[in-house]
C-alpha cells in the first residue's frame, strides 16, 4: 500500500521499473557516445573569415575581441596558422579608406586593390587553398550600402552590373569562390554568365542565399567601417519574420546557378538552414555573424559561459541543423581546440 506501482523488484531483489527500451544505453560512456555521434565537426569543414586593410600594422577590432584587422603579412601568417591546423578555406574582407569609397563603388574592381592583392599572396603561397571573396559593394561604397544609391533607394540592375564587375576582377586575381551578399535579384545569374564569358567556368559561387537584415551585423561593420549611410539594409535582405521567402531565394539561386547556399546568420536561423537543407541538394553553409561571436566573447569575458565549450556546441548544432560548411570567426580556435582534444 502506498507503493509505485510502476517500482518492481527484479530477481536479485534489485529496484526494476520494467521497460525494454533505454535510450541511455547508447549514451553510458564517451567510447559509446562517439560511436553513434551523429554529426561532427572537422576544420576542413570551416571557412576562415580575414578582415584586412591598407596599413602595415594590425588593428584590434573592439567588438570583435580576438580579431583584427590584418595587414596584408600578418594576413599570410595568420592563413598558414590556421592552414597547419587544417583549415585551407577563408573569405576576405576589406577595410577601405573613406577616400577610394563611391556611390558606384568602382573601387571593387580596381585589379590593384587590397583583395586582389591579398589574393595573389595567398594562393601563391597556399596553391591548394580555397580562398573566397565576397561581392557586394558596401566595402566600398560612401552610403554604407550593398548596391548603388539613387534617390534613397537602392538600384537593382546597375548593382548587378557593378557586382559582375567586382566578381570578374576577383576571379582574375585568383579568387577560387566568389560569395555574393548583395541580396539584389537575379545576381547569380549575372555573376555566372560573367564569369563563364572571361573563361571563368571553374569559380565557384556560394550564394548568400537567405541573408536576413540583421542586428547581428553591428561588430561587422564597425570592422569595416561600413554602417549604411541612411536608413536600413530591409529592402534588399530578408525580414527575420518571414522563412517560406528563404525557399523562393534558395529555387531562384540553384536555377541561376549557383553551386552552394548560405544562411545568415546562424544560430537564430537554424530552422532556415534545416528548410534549405530539406529543400535542396546543394551543399548548405552557415555564417556564424560577428553579433554572434560578440555574445559569446562577451559572456566569456564575464566568466558568465565555458567559451569552449560553448562554441564547440554551437559549431555541433550547425552541423545538426543540416550545414555542411560553417563560416567562423572561431575557425582557427576551434581547429586548434580539435587538435588538443580529438574531434568532437
Ligand atoms: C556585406 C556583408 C555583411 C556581412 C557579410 N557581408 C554585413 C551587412 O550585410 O551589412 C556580415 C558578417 C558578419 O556580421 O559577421 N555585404
Amino acid at each position: 500500500a502506498g507503493e509505485n506501482a510502476a517500482l518492481k523488484r527484479n530477481n536479485n531483489d534489485q529496484v526494476w521499473v520494467p521497460q525494454r527500451a533505454r535510450p541511455r544505453r547508447n549514451r553510458k560512456n564517451a567510447t559509446m557516445r562517439g560511436m553513434v555521434r551523429e554529426n561532427i565537426v572537422t576544420p576542413s569543414n570551416f571557412i576562415y573569415p580575414l578582415f584586412i586593410h591598407e596599413e602595415n600594422y594590425n588593428q584590434a577590432i573592439e567588438s570583435m575581441p580576438g580579431c583584427e584587422r590584418h595587414s596584408l603579412e600578418s594576413m599570410l601568417k595568420e592563413v598558414g596558422e590556421a592552414y597547419n591546423l587544417g583549415v585551407k578555406t577563408f573569405v576576405l574582407f576589406p577595410k577601405v579608406p573613406d577616400e577610394l569609397k563611391t556611390n558606384l563603388g568602382v573601387e571593387a574592381y580596381n585589379p590593384e586593390g587590397i583583395v586582389p592583392r591579398a589574393l595573389r599572396l595567398i594562393k601563391a603561397a597556399y596553391p591548394d587553398s580555397i580562398v573566397c571573396t565576397d561581392v557586394a559593394l558596401d566595402p566600398y561604397s560612401d552610403q554604407g550600402h550593398d548596391g548603388v544609391v539613387e534617390n534613397g533607394k537602392i538600384l537593382n540592375d546597375v548593382t548587378i552590373n557593378q557586382l559582375c564587375k567586382q566578381a570578374v576582377c576577383q576571379a582574375r586575381a585568383g579568387s577560387d569562390v566568389v560569395a555574393p551578399s548583395d541580396m539584389m535579384d537575379g545576381r547569380v545569374k549575372a555573376i555566372r554568365d560573367a564569369l563563364d564569358s572571361e573563361g571563368f567556368t571553374d569559380v565557384s559561387i556560394l550564394s548568400y542565399t537567405a541573408k536576413y537584415a540583421s542586428a547581428y551585423y553591428g561588430p561587422f561593420r564597425d570592422a569595416l567601417d561600413s554602417h549604411p549611410g541612411f536608413g536600413d539594409k530591409k529592402t534588399y535582405q530578408q525580414d527575420p519574420a518571414n522563412g517560406r521567402e528563404a525557399l523562393i531565394e534558395a529555387a531562384l539561386d540553384a536555377a541561376e546557378g549557383a553551386d552552394m547556399l548560405m544562411v545568415k546568420p546562424g544560430m537564430p536561423y537554424l530552422d532556415i538552414i534545416r528548410r534549405l537543407k530539406d529543400a535542396s541538394p546543394l551543399p548548405i553553409a552557415a555564417y556564424h555573424v560577428s553579433g554572434e561571436y560578440a555574445m559569446i566573447k562577451a559572456a566569456c569575458e564575464k566568466g558568465w559561459l565555458n567559451e569552449k565549450d560553448v562554441v564547440m556546441e554551437t559549431l555541433t548544432c550547425f552541423k545538426r541543423a543540416g550545414a555542411d560548411i560553417i563560416l567562423t570567426y572561431y575557425a582557427k580556435q576551434a581547429a586548434q581546440w580539435i587538435e588538443q582534444d580529438g574531434l568532437y
